[in-house]
């Protein structure tokens, strides 16, 4: 078995990532719960996402290397996140993931390591939506 030095480099790096979120996107802006958060030029968003991704996941630290320190709770405190869109967020990673062909345990590390930020995310209670 391979080793790798970060979950980055497993997946593949860049070309990998920047697939990843080309595919996940489109998946957020066809979700009920997501797409009213979300502006309807993605682009911007699908750039940070890149960059922050790839330093999220052991690459190098593009975000921060472009807009400091990445503070991501309160970049999401403007917006109404409940549990149900953490899952939904979180679910449309997991779809992403596999059209991008990670493999499964890959997939698995890299939902799980994901989950701690969505949920630590949620800043509203569940509403009837
Ligand atoms: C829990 C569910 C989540 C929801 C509903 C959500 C929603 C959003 C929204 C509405 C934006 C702002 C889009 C805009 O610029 O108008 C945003 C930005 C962003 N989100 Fe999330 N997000 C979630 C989870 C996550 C997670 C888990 C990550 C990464 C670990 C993440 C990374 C980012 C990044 C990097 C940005 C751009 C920040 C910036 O403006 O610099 N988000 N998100």
């Amino acid at each position: 078995m391979a080793s790798y030095n970060s979950l980055y480099e497993a997946l593949g790096g860049a070309d990998v990532i920047r697939d990843v979120v080309t595919r996940f996107y489109p998946k957020v802006q066809a979700h009920p719960l997501l797409a009213p958060l979300f502006p309807d030029d993605i682009d911007p968003v699908m750039e940070k996402q890149y960059l922050f991704l790839t330093q999220f996941l052991g690459g190098p630290s593009l975000y921060s290397d472009e807009y400091g320190h990445p503070m991501m709770r309160a970049r999401h405190l403007p917006f109404p996140i409940t549990p149900e869109r953490a899952a939904a967020w979180l679910a449309c990673m997991a779809e992403a993931l596999s059209e991008a062909s990670i493999p499964e345990e890959l997939r698995k590390i890299t939902i799980e390591r994901l989950s701690g930020p969505a949920n630590h995310f949620v800043n509203t209670e569940s509403q009837d939506q």
